[in-house]
């Protein structure tokens, strides 16, 4: 309660009628200027009361919500809407008095609207008193955000594109030399000899793998990606993967070291991606120490993200390719994609994340990713109707 109306009130037995005016005229402008304030966001406020009926409405609401009635003051909260989703939506969140930020809603209509609808407690002197509906309207945001990436992934695209008919031409040709050299044995002798042209069917062999791989990774790369981030344990995720790996890094004598902080939380992940983009990274790592040496993957939280690097005791990468390793195509391995680091990226992008290289030729090179911590849904709005 604002000061000066609790004042007023332990001194209202005294006052005359016209201080009495004058308080009311001050209660009643500051109550103007508070509507006027909801009246004039452009976000839609719905707050209700412990029993989670309606108290108010701004006119936002009413413009952005799917509401079942005109009048939707003092009905429970579920009952005023004509979406199904939402209803049910409002009826579990309240029933568990659960708190939600910006869960979004594909409201039906044309165009069709997508509403980002946040739930929180309305806190009055350390009890729950209520609730504020927050909602706000994330079309236009949401479908610039498809168009940048769709733009983005189409120019990509015809690098790749570009990459892979250039790829391509250096197995063809050596099949195409192969293959006239068997033709040419052949007409000279008339006949096929399995040790004249095993040779060269075993370098066509190769040829074709080589080619296989480079298609995989093209469509892996250009395939627009079904990601489905679900909350998950990363740590897990590094576990299952080493062991995996484990086996082939004995062979390699490779070392591993890990250290997984246990205070990662939970992130939105999807665990398939993850993955591959890991798997992707050790393999790099492997690469790099021909002779043996020890991979070290380490996880923790740092502020808002969670840290996951990859380091190996390797060759290093030297600093003039440094800004070149993701670009698709790029290899310094006889038979490497040059796909690997492009896929992390697009993979860790989807992620909302980060990723960085630290090299030193000679010494090693540390991959570090940075996912970011999902907001908690955790904010309380302490309304206690003070202006302190
Ligand atoms: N851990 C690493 N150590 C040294 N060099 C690396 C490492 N990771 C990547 N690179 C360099 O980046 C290049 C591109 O990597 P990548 O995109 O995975 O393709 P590829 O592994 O097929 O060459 C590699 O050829 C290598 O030169
Ligand atoms: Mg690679």
């Amino acid at each position: 309660m604002k000061k000066f109306i609790q004042k007023a009130l332990e001194k209202l037995g005294k006052m005359d009628p016209g201080q009495i005016r004058a308080l009311i005229v001050r209660v009643s402008e500051e109550n103007d200027l508070l509507g006027m304030l909801l009246e004039s966001l452009t976000d839609g406020i719905i707050v209700t009361d412990g029993n989670h009926k309606v108290m108010l409405c701004n006119k936002s609401a009413e413009r952005l919500c799917p509401f079942a009635m005109d009048d939707i003051l003092d009905r429970p909260l579920w009952d005023c809407f004509s979406d199904r989703a939402l209803s049910d939506f409002f009826a579990a969140t309240l029933q568990s008095q659960g708190k939600v930020s910006d869960r979004e809603f594909i409201i039906d209509g044309a165009p069709h609207r997508i509403l980002a609808v946040s739930l929180l407690p309305l806190v009055r002197g350390g009890s729950v008193q209520g609730n504020v509906v927050h909602v706000e309207d994330v079309t236009e945001k949401r479908s610039k955000e498809a168009r940048l990436r769709r733009a983005e992934s189409l120019a990509s695209l015809t690098t790749l594109a570009a990459g892979v008919a250039h790829e391509i031409k250096n197995p063809l040709g050596s099949m195409g030399i192969h293959l006239q050299l068997i033709q040419k044995k052949i007409a000279g002798k008339g006949r096929i000899e399995a040790k004249d042209i095993g040779q060269h069917l075993a370098v066509i062999g190769e040829e074709v793998d080589r080619l296989n791989r480079i298609v995989v990774d093209f469509l892996f790369a250009v395939k627009p990606m079904d990601t489905v981030l679900e909350e998950g344990d990363i740590n897990r995720v590094i576990e299952e993967l080493i062991d995996f790996v484990r086996p082939e890094m004995d062979q390699a004598g490779v070392t591993i070291d890990k250290e997984l902080s246990p205070l990662v939380p939970l992130l939105r992940i999807d665990a398939r991606y993850i993955k591959q983009a890991f798997l992707n990274l050790i393999k790099n790592a492997v690469a790099a120490m021909p002779g043996g040496g020890v991979l070290r993957v380490e996880s923790r939280r740092e502020a808002d993200d969670v840290l996951v690097k990859i380091s190996d005791t390797g060759e290093g990468i030297p600093e003039d390719i440094m800004d070149k390793i993701f670009e698709p195509y790029f290899t310094t391995k006889p038979f490497g994609t040059g796909l690997g680091l492009t896929i992390v990226f697009k993979i860790i992008k989807e992620h909302f994340g980060d990723i960085s290289v630290e090299s030193r030729v000679g010494e090693g090179t540390t991959v570090t990713l940075a996912f970011p911590v999902p907001q908690k849904e955790t904010i309380l709005i302490d309304y206690k109707g003070d202006s302190k």
